[in-house]
């Protein structure tokens, strides 16, 4: 294994009735927060009721700040740091997916930073060495783990770079999970965030070094949960308990814990975020386009991890076949999978216009070094070309 550093300060509340137990204690020593989510899902499920009833008994000033939308934009975190500042909000309190979480960190730091804050934290890595605003996080969709990292993305519409940062520093203080939130997600949602939890296990699995290593042995069983307890949330919303094992592989995949000694390849997530930026497609969804495509593509030249993918992760057997059958059989199994869990497999079904320029999208993506194969811009126009379909 490489050498690591590994910090994580959130602290994490988990499982039913948690929001009750917890959110009084946790919010005591603030005066005013900012209640910040999205585009209304609490209200129609108690979940904004509930947590309001917590906050008004303890008198405190409640500034709501609503409508952050899916793939959030720097303008809505802008908007957010300028309340912030208006009304002298002493904590965040994000109630969401990644969107509201992204949207929130981000908010965090621009609210205590006088500089441009795209440009020293987002264009490049950044130096945060000012206190941010505190930030809780209550987590009411599964998929990004961002409850339990730094990661921000945020979307620069004038620019049209949709890009994330992961600084330690704008880990949540606490985050509040409650599976039974999550009841009320749409399948589709559900199937997104659950396909986008894999796709995060996967990208850190399918890195160097390939040899035995305890970050890989925990990807492995993280991965094998996800596609048992996706098929049974799909089929059975309010089933608990396949919703607190996709919540806990969730927090998992991202928390750092398994990218530990370990290289990544982020690099559908780069192809992924362009795709956004360019046409604000849902993230889970594009992640399940891309990847079996952007797999055939490298699996020669990481042969024996994408052959034990096949064996551990999708049961493939080896018998009387060669190294690459195998491979490309593991590929298929996670093809179908997607097809299975109902996600979209071309770009013409992610609702992509037929006059839209793949070739400039392409050449906005990020390579990332560490892949098996790092990408050329030519050859991911090339993926994109196949997964229009
Ligand atoms: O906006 P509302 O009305 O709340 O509806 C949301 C939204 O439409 C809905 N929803 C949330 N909780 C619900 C619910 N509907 C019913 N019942 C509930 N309990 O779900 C929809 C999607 O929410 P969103 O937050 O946009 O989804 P997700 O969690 O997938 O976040 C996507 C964003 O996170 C970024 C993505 O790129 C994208 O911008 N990511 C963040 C990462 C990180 N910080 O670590 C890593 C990821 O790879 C990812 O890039
Ligand atoms: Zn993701």
């Amino acid at each position: 294994m490489n050498n690591f550093i590994f910090e994580n300060k959130t602290k994490v509340y988990f499982g039913k009735g948690c929001v009750q137990e917890y959110l009084g204690c946790l919010t005591k020593k603030y005066q005013t927060i900012m209640l910040a989510y999205g585009g209304g899902s609490i209200k129609k499920n108690g979940i904004y009721d509930e947590i309001m009833t917590i906050l008004t008994a303890q008198n405190k000033k409640v500034v709501e700040f609503s409508g952050i939308m899916s793939n959030p934009t720097y303008a809505k975190v802008m908007q957010g740091a300028e309340l912030v500042r208006k009304e002298h909000v002493d904590m965040i309190l994000a109630v969401g997916g990644g969107s509201v979480m992204d949207c929130c960190k981000a908010i965090s730091l621009a609210a205590r930073y006088e500089g441009d804050v795209w440009n020293d934290f987002w264009t490049h890595k950044g130096v945060i060495d000012f206190d941010i605003l505190p930030l809780g996080v209550i987590v009411t969709v599964t998929g990004t783990g961002s409850e339990m990292n730094g990661g921000a993305v945020i979307t620069n519409e004038e620019l049209k770079i949709k890009t994330g940062r992961d600084y330690p520093a704008c880990n949540p203080m606490f985050a509040l999970l409650d599976p039974a939130y999550t009841f009320t997600v749409s399948k589709r949602q559900m199937a997104s965030g659950g396909f986008d939890i894999l796709s995060h296990i996967m990208e850190t699995y399918f890195g160097e070094p390939n040899e035995n290593n305890v970050s890989d042995d925990l990807s492995v069983a993280l991965m094998k949960n996800v596609i048992k307890n996706l098929k049974i949330a799909i089929e059975d919303p309010i089933n608990y308990n396949a919703r607190s094992n996709l919540m806990w592989d969730a927090t998992m995949a991202e928390n750092r814990i398994i990218k530990l000694g370990k290289q990544t390849d982020f690099e559908v997530h780069q192809m992924e975020h362009q795709l956004g930026a360019y046409t604000n497609c849902n993230h889970g969804e594009g992640l399940a386009v891309l990847h079996p495509t952007y797999y055939r593509h490298i699996y020669q030249y990481g042969l024996s991890k994408f052959k034990q993918f096949a064996i551990e992760v999708w049961q493939i057997s080896e018998e009387g076949k060669s190294e690459e059958q195998i491979a490309l059989e593991g590929i298929d199994a996670l093809e179908k999978f997607i097809h299975e869990i109902g996600l979209p497999s071309s770009l013409k079904q992610l609702g992509l216009q037929e006059d839209i320029d793949l070739k400039k999208i392409a050449d906005s993506c990020n390579i990332i070094p560490t892949s098996y194969k790092p990408m050329t811009h030519e050859e991911i126009y090339e993926i994109f070309k196949e997964c229009w379909k």
